[in-house]
């Protein structure tokens, strides 16, 4: 699947704008807050259900406005018309009814829409697939441990249904189940109450940790790039009955679960055979910056083509306002990468663009 076409309507600082992609390489170009990386976190909405940004998701409705939403269209990637049609709209929870006396009535703060019927997270999402790319993403090398999981966490949650409702079963559970810890702490709540949250998070848990493990193996397995070997290692957090009962008293003392996924990290190593020193290094400790730009194209590659083996579907590649911080030779294979599927490109400055073909350009004011 890849997008054809998106209408925004009091969308950030798009009152109403209507976009249209071709199959090619599409260049949106403009000035800084023109709204480039706006389109670019629609597109990813259509795609996930959420934004990649928003601290609120009331922050992406236009300041002035109450609804805002976000319409477009997907379709088979040789095919032109038939397709399926995806809408987002987001409020604040409330708008304003009558005219005078105004009064205001609560609403849904989020409406996810397939064809016209309202659909839930888990069924809305992955309709059509996204490998998103930015400057931010440097820090999953050197940045906490919560970037990786949210990293494995979207690369997982597009391909697999299951694995989006496990995580959302999981959230849910967690935070149940601190909950009790801290009764248990505060006003001697029984222990026995803990046993159903217990085998709920056991179950949806090692699901978490299988899928994860499937995508860093799979990763491990892709080639090297730039003569440089990447790989990284799950540094996991296993949930069993075994280690809920090492940390009970812990646990009970932290009014927190101490074990499981949500406690998961992995390593980035990097090792260069050209070079004298074989080892393998932990690249956010010993990697040069440029080492590091290599292992996150390392990484958004993998999970580019883990997505398409694992869904038979190329996703659409979105590259945000890349291209000021890599050097000649990581535009380079940028560039190779992009000619395999529809990918979605901005920048300020076209001067970057110009090694390209065959590509689209759209202009924003
Ligand atoms: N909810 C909103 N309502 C109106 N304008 C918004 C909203 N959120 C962000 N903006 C505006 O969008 C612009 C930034 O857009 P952005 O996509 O980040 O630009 P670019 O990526 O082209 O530099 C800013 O001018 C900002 O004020
Ligand atoms: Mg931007």
């Amino acid at each position: 699947m890849r997008i054809n076409k998106i209408r925004l309507s009091n969308f950030r600082n798009f009152k109403a704008q209507i976009l249209e992609f071709s199959e090619k390489i599409i260049v949106i170009v403009g000035p800084n807050a023109s709204g480039k990386t706006n389109i670019i976190e629609a597109i990813f909405l259509l795609s996930t259900g959420k934004s990649f940004h928003a601290r609120v998701e009331e922050e992406m409705v236009h300041y002035e406005e109450e609804i805002g939403r976000v319409k477009g269209s997907v379709v088979e990637a040789d095919k032109e018309r038939v397709g399926t049609n995806l809408e987002v709209i987001l409020t604040r929870g409330e708008i304003t009814v009558g005219v005078s006396p105004k009064k205001t009535e609560r609403i849904a703060r989020k409406k996810l829409v397939v064809n016209g019927v309202a659909r839930r997270l888990v069924d809305f999402a992955g309709r059509f697939k996204v490998v998103l790319f930015g400057p931010w993403d440097m820090s999953i090398v050197t940045g906490p441990p919560t970037l990786r999981r949210n990293f494995l966490d979207t690369v997982l949650s597009q391909v697999d249904r299951e694995y989006r409702r496990a995580s959302l079963s999981y959230e849910k559970g967690l935070r149940q189940r601190n909950r009790l810890l801290f009764r248990i702490r505060e006003e001697g709540l029984s222990r026995s109450q803990l046993l159903f949250w217990d085998q709920l998070l056991i179950k949806n848990g090692n699901y978490l940790t299988q899928r994860r493990e499937d995508f860093i193996g799979f990763a491990n397995k892709r080639p090297s790039l730039n003569n440089q070997v990447f790989n990284i290692e799950y540094d996991k957090s296993i949930i069993s009955q075994t280690r809920l009962e090492q940390y009970k008293d812990e646990e009970v003392a932290a009014a927190t679960t101490l074990v499981g996924p949500h406690r998961d990290d992995f390593i980035f190593k990097i090792q260069n055979p050209n070079s004298k020193f074989q080892k393998e290094r932990e690249l956010s400790r010993y990697g040069s910056r440029g080492e590091q730009r290599m292992g996150i194209l390392w990484l958004k590659i993998a999970e580019l083509s883990f997505i398409e083996s694992e869904s038979e579907d190329k996703p659409t590649l979105l590259l945000d306002d890349i291209f000021s911080e890599l050097d000649h030779e990581h535009r380079k294979i940028v560039l190779d990468v992009s000619k395999n599927q529809q990918t979605i490109i901005t920048t300020a400055d076209p001067h970057y663009i110009e090694e390209f073909e065959k590509i689209e350009i759209i202009k924003l004011k």
